[in-house]
């Protein structure tokens, strides 16, 4: 007879993305919990930006704590392997039957690796409970230390990847009142050249490794024309001049509905 394996829980604990008095209460309790850590790293035996932020927060790395190996590539083939050998790392993790805290910069429902592997690994073993705590974004903290609320009464907002191009996000200008553009490292001098054009780099700010010892804000867009930064970085941009369209209201709708009522 073959006996049932009984997983683990695998956990999202989202630290917030970079100062560790953002790691919320349940994250804190999970870490403490007794459950086998694993954490990404881009390359075998690399320094960890989630790590650090547990590190800063003064508990002590258990000894048994994982990596996994994330790579940063567009090889597709060496990326499926990669994340082959993460979840089948993880699955293997959970078949002890302890509980495994998956350690996410930011949050981690937010263009994170953790919902892929999840589902790869529920793929793997659909009886793998998941559980995913919500955490501080990027782009939440950035907008907190920048002093920018990124929207209020009835402005859009988008947050996009900048690799969408500078066509659709001068297009997306003319629809949202705020926009965040994640992972703007390659095309920032475009970027900044598209606002420089649209007249907005006096309403944006970059914002590099939030929350972090190394944060880094800058207002003055353009004196980062030429400069590689961090990867960890975001813009947010506000347009004060967008044209707004009417907003139809319940109350504007029942009016509405009262008029034609009476006509
Ligand atoms: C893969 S996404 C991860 C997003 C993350 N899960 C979150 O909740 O913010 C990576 C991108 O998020 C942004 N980002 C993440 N952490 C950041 C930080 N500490 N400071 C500034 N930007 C950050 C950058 O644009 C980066 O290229």
């Amino acid at each position: 007879m073959t006996q049932e394996i009984r997983y683990g829980k695998l956990i999202g604990a989202s630290l917030g993305p970079g100062d560790p008095e953002l790691i919320t209460r349940r994250a804190w309790d999970v870490l403490q919990s007794g459950a086998r850590w694993v954490y990404p790293v881009k390359k075998a035996e690399q320094a960890s930006y989630a790590l650090a932020i547990v590190e800063r927060s003064g508990l002590r790395i258990p000894a048994d704590a994982v990596e996994l190996v994330f790579p940063m590539t567009r090889d597709a083939d060496a990326l499926a392997k990669a994340w082959a050998r993460a979840a089948q790392q993880t699955v293997e993790l959970l078949a002890t039957g302890r509980d495994v805290v998956f350690l996410v910069e930011g949050d981690a429902s937010t263009f994170a690796t953790f919902g892929h592997l999840a589902r790869v690994v529920r793929e793997q073993a659909p009886s793998i409970a998941v559980e995913t705590i919500p955490g501080v974004s990027s782009f939440t903290a950035a907008a907190a230390t920048a002093g920018l609320p990124l929207a209020e009464e009835d402005e859009t907002l988008a947050v996009i990847p900048t690799a969408y191009g500078i066509g659709v996000i001068d297009h997306m200008l003319d629809e949202f009142d705020t926009l965040i553009l994640l992972k703007v490292k390659p095309l920032l001098d475009d970027v900044i050249e598209l606002l420089e054009r649209r007249g907005l780099l006096a309403t944006s700010c970059f914002i590099e490794k939030v929350g972090s010892p190394e944060e880094r804000i800058v207002r003055d867009l353009a004196s980062l024309k030429g400069e590689t930064v961090n990867y960890l970085s975001l813009l947010l941009v506000k347009n004060p001049k967008r044209q707004r369209g009417e907003l139809r209201r319940g109350c504007r709708r029942r009016q509405e509905r009262e008029a034609a009522a009476h006509a």
